[in-house]
């Protein structure tokens, strides 16, 4: 194991994420992901496999797993502590659809069986190597599935970094107990849109704070860096699905007005196209440069993203949405 990872892992084995404490609210965020994907799309996840990759404490994989009992999920991570909660969640809720490993991202997962989906949600961006986390991930992907993605933002990331830089100065790379004290101190102890939990509990809270501002390891990304991790990848193509930003979170769409069976704020660009000029200059750009503006105008802090290897978003009913917005990977 590298010297980053390791660190990574002694951080998450500290506080596991989001929670050691296994009795906090329901955590319905991927849930909602994975459901509004199959309202939108038409895709079934029905008598399908799952794999996430990056569980963490299993707060939001139980709970998906809960509600979705005909799909059968295998949750890996890294750090025992985290899947010490996530198994005993899972055992309280009895449930049979979900099993746990303790595997390295970033090592060989051949003795992982493939998967008509794999998610990896807040996981990519704290590897030492994303890139090869991500080659490691598509390979246990059957040809016609999906990939999901949680990334970090770097555009809406800003004040989360210039907080993060104050503590670290101050903290000198003392212990994170310190450092959260700093934290409090400092008055940093808000959270914006996307960490917004049930944080009265305070393990809940320490642990979101130490993944929020003491990070021993994490990466950015843009539009662009986000189709540069992809390249490379074994992935066909992809498109970003949403974005949160720091209040709100948005159906992704480049598209003006572009056509939508759910009824969530999209990032619709309409409203910075205010004179036929602007609007011409916009809708003649390719799809990279209206995804780089995309970003300029709504500054996320995270992107949702999904992947494929082969053509089969093409044979969803609903994909319309992410074909307008496709981005094709290079080999
Ligand atoms: C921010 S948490 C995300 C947890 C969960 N996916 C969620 O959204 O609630 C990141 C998790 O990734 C795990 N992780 C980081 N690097 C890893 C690696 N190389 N292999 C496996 N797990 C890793 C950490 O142990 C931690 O539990």
């Amino acid at each position: 194991m590298d010297t980053t990872t390791l660190q990574v892992k002694s951080m998450y084995e500290q506080y596991p994420y989001p929670s050691k404490a296994a009795g906090i609210p329901r955590l319905a965020e991927l849930y909602n992901l994975l459901q509004l994907f199959s309202r939108e799309s038409g895709f079934d996840f029905k008598g399908k496999r799952v794999l996430d990759a990056g569980t963490g404490t299993g707060h939001r994989l139980v709970e998906a797993a809960r509600s979705m009992p005909e799909t059968e999920f295998v949750a890996i991570d890294m750090t025992e502590a985290s899947l010490e909660t996530a198994r005993s969640l899972a055992s309280t809720h009895g449930l049979t659809n979900v099993t746990f490993r303790r595997i390295n991202i970033l090592e060989d997962l051949s003795s992982l069986e493939t998967f008509d989906v794999v998610m990896c949600m807040g996981v990519l961006h704290h590897l030492s190597n994303p890139k090869s986390g991500l080659q490691n991930l598509v390979r246990r992907l059957n040809p016609d599935g999906l990939l999901f993605l949680y990334l970090y933002g770097e555009l809406g990331g800003r004040e989360r970094m210039r907080r993060k830089t104050i503590v670290s100065l101050l903290n000198g790379g003392d212990s994170f107990e310190r450092g959260l004290q700093l934290i409090k101190d400092l008055q940093f102890d808000t959270f914006e849109y996307g960490w917004n939990l049930p944080i009265e509990d305070h393990q809940l809270r320490d642990g979101l704070l130490v993944d929020a501002y003491l990070h021993v390891n994490e990466k950015l990304y843009t539009s662009e860096s986000i189709t540069e991790l992809m390249n490379g990848s074994g992935l066909q193509q992809s498109a970003l699905y949403g974005i949160t930003t720091g209040k709100c979170g948005y159906l992704y769409d480049t598209a003006v007005n572009g056509p939508c069976s759910l009824k969530i704020p999209k990032t619709d660009p309409s409203p910075w196209l205010n004179t036929a000029l602007v609007k011409e200059s916009y809708e003649r750009l390719p799809l990279a440069a209206k995804m780089q503006l995309v970003d300029l105008w709504f500054e996320p802090n995270g992107y949702t993203v999904v992947s494929w290897k082969n053509n089969l978003v093409d044979s969803l009913p609903g994909a319309q949405r992410l074909m307008r917005n496709a981005v094709q990977l290079s080999e």
